[in-house]
């Protein structure tokens, strides 16, 4: 397997001089596989897709870093070269699709400017991609809702339609952020297995964002683990969920809801994401962790624990103890 994308020291930052948003994400995605990045609210997960697509809010900027898609340089781009690659290479689907489709509309028509953008198509030809496309992504009757405005559909079905788009430029990576969170638990199931069935057949690379460990263990294989703004744990599913390391990883794991306990929560990490600005000195995690110690006053570093295993903690769990505590 090739590496598609490798994203090296990412800083991210409000503006010039402003906090940093993102602070030295380094991560790679290999061609075809589906990486997971999972955190809480505010943990800087949509930033990293936004700077990723070259999408930043102003004045959110990249301050320092590389992101590398094949051999493209994003961050050296110009922006004609940038939206020439967007939709075409890239191609994202957000959380609420109402968001980023246009209201007035019809679905046809919007899919038919990806189609022309990217692929020169017009008329009766994109007319039968954009149903094939529709098709695609699972659309009940699709020669029908071509012709939809988007609020004459469900939520499922336009988030179908974002997939459909998605797939129109033919993308190497789609990165996908939060793509089911607004959607009630069947059609997310149903979305999910769309994802996973088309990242087969088209053998693309899938960024997926997710604050859900659920979704996570279904759909990726490779985690990391974001908080304020920084990987602090990344490896395979099985190391994230059988040999977490860092305490945010398996405070995380252990919050999940366990059908054993009758769908209790078992146990949260007390208090919330440092806002942006604020973070303490030294580890970012240190004020919520059970082991923090003098000794993590300094901000640590990824460092590899096993074979493709990185952790971000100055007392990580070693995955033998990790097995034995857990
Ligand atoms: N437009 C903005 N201006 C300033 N700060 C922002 C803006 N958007 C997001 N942030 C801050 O950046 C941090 C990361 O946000 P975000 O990437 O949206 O987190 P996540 O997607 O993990 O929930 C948060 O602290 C959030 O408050
Ligand atoms: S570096 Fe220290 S405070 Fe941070 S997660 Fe590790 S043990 Fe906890
Ligand atoms: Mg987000």
């Amino acid at each position: 397997m090739s590496t598609l994308l490798r994203v090296e020291h990412l800083t991210t930052a409000i503006g010039a001089r402003g906090p940093e948003i993102l602070s030295a994400v380094d991560l790679s995605l290999q061609s075809g596989e589906v990486l997971g990045v999972v955190g809480e609210s505010g943990s800087g997960k949509s930033m990293l897709a936004l700077s990723i697509m070259g999408l930043l809010p102003h004045p959110i900027q990249v301050r320092g870093g590389r992101i590398l898609l094949g051999d493209h340089d994003l961050l050296a781009l110009r922006a004609p070269q940038m939206r020439a690659l967007r939709g075409k290479d890239i191609a994202m689907i957000f959380q609420e699709p109402m968001t980023s489709l246009n209201p007035v509309m019809r679905v046809g028509q919007q899919i038919g400017e990806v189609l022309r953008w990217h692929l020169g198509m017009r008329g009766d030809a994109a007319r039968a991609e954009g149903i094939a496309l529709l098709r695609r992504a699972e659309m009940p009757d699709p020669q029908r809702q071509i012709d939809a405005y988007p609020h004459e559909l469900s939520g499922g079905m336009r988030q179908r339609v974002m997939v459909a788009m998605a797939l129109a430029g033919r993308p190497r990576l789609l990165v996908a952020d939060e793509p089911t969170t607004a959607l009630d638990v069947t059609i997310q199931a149903q979305i999910l297995d769309l994802v996973r069935k088309l990242q087969h057949e088209n053998g693309m690379s899938v960024l997926l964002i997710t604050h859900d460990l659920g979704v996570i263990a279904e759909m990726c294989d490779r985690v990391a683990v974001m908080y304020a703004g920084r990987v602090v744990e990344s490896g395979s599913v099985l190391d994230i969920f059988d040999r977490p390391s860092h305490p945010y990883t398996r405070g995380l794991l252990a919050s999940r809801p366990k059908i054993s306990a009758g769908a209790q929560w078992l146990s949260t990490i007390e208090g919330s994401v440092p806002a942006v600005g604020q973070l303490p000195q030294g580890c970012s995690f240190a004020p919520r962790c059970r082991l923090a110690h003098a000794a993590c006053n300094v901000v640590p570093p990824l460092r590899p624990l096993g074979d493709a295993h990185q952790v971000a903690c100055v007392f990580p769990f070693e995955p033998v103890v990790a097995q034995a505590v857990v």
